[in-house]
């Protein structure tokens, strides 16, 4: 119900007069926009009988009415009249709070309040050093920088600091790099959070469990592509919206794969040929024996989205005999036709085929484990894998037991199955029978200083059209209101 008054119809003047453009044409306005000019309107109308709605601070003349949409006020507030289905409250301004004059501030701050929790790593001094470090807690996605910028005033500091956003909302901002076990800042902030930013390089695991635990969880924004590490299912039965910045580290990722599956590791036999030189010695044959050109092989990716697509447009100049691809989306065919790619329909079908094996497809319950000893025994022998995707979609102990039998003749990536790694994680370590073939890093290809300033512009995108009420990009949408809206995450 929308408390509704005639009299409103006698601040249309005042309206068109304060804003430029007709009440039939009023397009939805920031708070920070909106508000100074609206308390000073609500002033002026004291004593009428207001509006109400849900939704975020946007003004629409609907009939005779304007409709404030007043979003964050408190479902508790004497005003509130009902909820909306996105946390939103519709309410119902009559004479209170109105009624008495109040400062703007008090206004706001008596029903608005959102705690952001955001869970990053810690940089410690290369953070200090390189503000472009922007997904750790020192350098926070530049959040606080950007509201700052906004207008808004920044109090504090540390973890239960709290950001002002003047004239609009309260923000208790959490930042903290703390995310293991129940005293973790991760499991005490969720409770009440309403935003939770994490990122896939330092990952806040949200288990269904701890959903259960977050009454007030609204939005998760993955810093980054890939959100596997909330419990997607859960989200889409607490109508929890997920969110990541689609594409914004695919080109880094993609890079990363072909160094990896060229220079760095596998075909060329870089690492054991440079830690030879390290240590003094030279013997190019211990090498040469085990390194080829990449010319000639056939390399398949599983997944072939935005990262797989450029991993095989990057391998194009490189004359490879052929390049194949297993996704149960397949390529438009312009787009498979321009890099000369295969479909090929059955996975053991196609790692049979291939030299080298390169995982792009998301983790989730159908790919979970997908490459485990029954898979690899359809694997060349001697072939090469990738894997920049997620390290659970490997099984740890399997591609160990193969990269050590030779089976497989390199294993190379940056994710791991727990990040992050423990110090004895047999991926750390293990070795083919030539004493080579290990290419793992931390997770980092898809952290470049690049991608950093385009994941953190897109967290702080995704973070701003939460709190104008604006329609998020529908790429970036992974979990919308109650349904799964991407197509990556499994068939069904
Ligand atoms: N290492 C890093 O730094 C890093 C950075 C970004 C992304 N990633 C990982 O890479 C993944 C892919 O990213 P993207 O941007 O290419 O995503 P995307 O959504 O553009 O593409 C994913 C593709 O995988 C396919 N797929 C899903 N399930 C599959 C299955 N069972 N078998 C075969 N294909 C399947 C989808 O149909 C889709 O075409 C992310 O989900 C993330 O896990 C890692």
């Amino acid at each position: 119900m929308i408390r509704r008054s005639g009299q409103l119809s006698g601040a249309l003047g005042t309206l068109s007069h304060l804003f430029p453009f007709s009440a039939f044409e009023l397009p939805p306005i920031s708070i920070r926009t909106l508000v100074p000019k609206l308390y000073d309107i609500l002033m002026g109308l004291h004593g009428n009988e207001l509006v109400a709605v849900k939704g975020w601070p946007t003004l629409e003349h609907v009939g005779e009415q304007f409709i404030l949409s007043a979003r964050r006020l408190a479902p508790t507030h004497p005003s509130c009249i009902s909820s909306d289905p996105r946390g939103g409250s519709i309410i119902s301004f009559t004479s209170s709070p109105f009624s008495k004059p109040l400062t703007t501030l008090e206004f706001l701050h008596a029903d608005t309040n959102m705690k952001v929790l955001a869970i990053l790593y810690d940089g410690k001094e290369a953070a200090l050093q390189e503000p472009r470090l922007l997904g750790t807690t020192e350098n926070k996605l530049g959040i606080a920088d950007w509201l700052q910028k906004e207008g808004h005033e920044f109090i504090g500091d540390g973890l239960d600091t709290t950001l002002c956003v003047q004239h609009s909302i309260y923000i208790g901002r959490q930042v903290s790099s703390s995310k293991e076990g129940p005293d973790s800042d991760f499991q005490k902030h969720i409770v009440d959070a309403e935003v939770l930013i994490t990122t896939p390089f330092h990952p806040g695991y949200l288990t269904k469990e701890l959903i259960e635990k977050a009454k007030n969880l609204k939005l998760c924004i993955t810093a980054g592509v890939g959100s596997d590490h909330i419990d997607l299912n859960a989200a889409v039965d607490h109508k929890i919206q997920v969110l990541e910045v689609s594409g914004s580290n695919v080109v880094s990722v993609a890079e990363h794969v072909v160094m990896s599956i060229l220079l760095q590791v596998l075909v060329r036999n870089f690492m054991p040929a440079h830690e030879m030189i390290e240590r003094g010695d030279w013997q190019v044959s211990d090498i040469a024996r085990n390194a080829f050109d990449l010319e000639g092989k056939v390399v398949g990716t599983i997944g072939a989205g935005r990262i797989g697509y450029r991993v095989l447009q990057r391998l194009v100049p490189f004359d490879c005999k052929s390049l194949l691809y297993y996704d149960y989306a397949p390529l438009p065919a312009a787009a498979a036709q321009s890099v000369g790619a295969v479909r090929v329909e059955d996975l053991k079908e196609m790692v049979s085929q291939c030299d080298v094996v390169t995982v792009n497809c998301p983790l989730h319950e159908g790919t979970r484990g997908l490459v485990n000893d029954e898979l690899l025994k359809h694997f060349k022998k001697g072939a090469w894998l990738v894997n920049t995707a997620r390290g659970a979609i490997c099984d740890k102990d399997a591609v160990a037991r193969a990269l050590k039998s030779g089976h497989l003749s390199g294993y190379s990536g940056d994710v791991w199955n727990v990040q992050p790694a423990p110090k004895d994680h047999v991926w750390r370590t293990m070795k083919n029978p030539l004493g080579g073939g290990n290419g793992m890093v931390p997770h980092y290809s898809g952290t470049t200083l690049d991608a950093q300033a385009r994941y953190a512009a897109g967290a702080k995108s995704i973070l701003e059209n939460y709190l104008i009420g604006k329609a998020q990009e529908p790429a970036n949408i992974i979990v919308g209101l109650g349904k799964y809206e991407s197509k990556a995450y499994g068939q069904r």
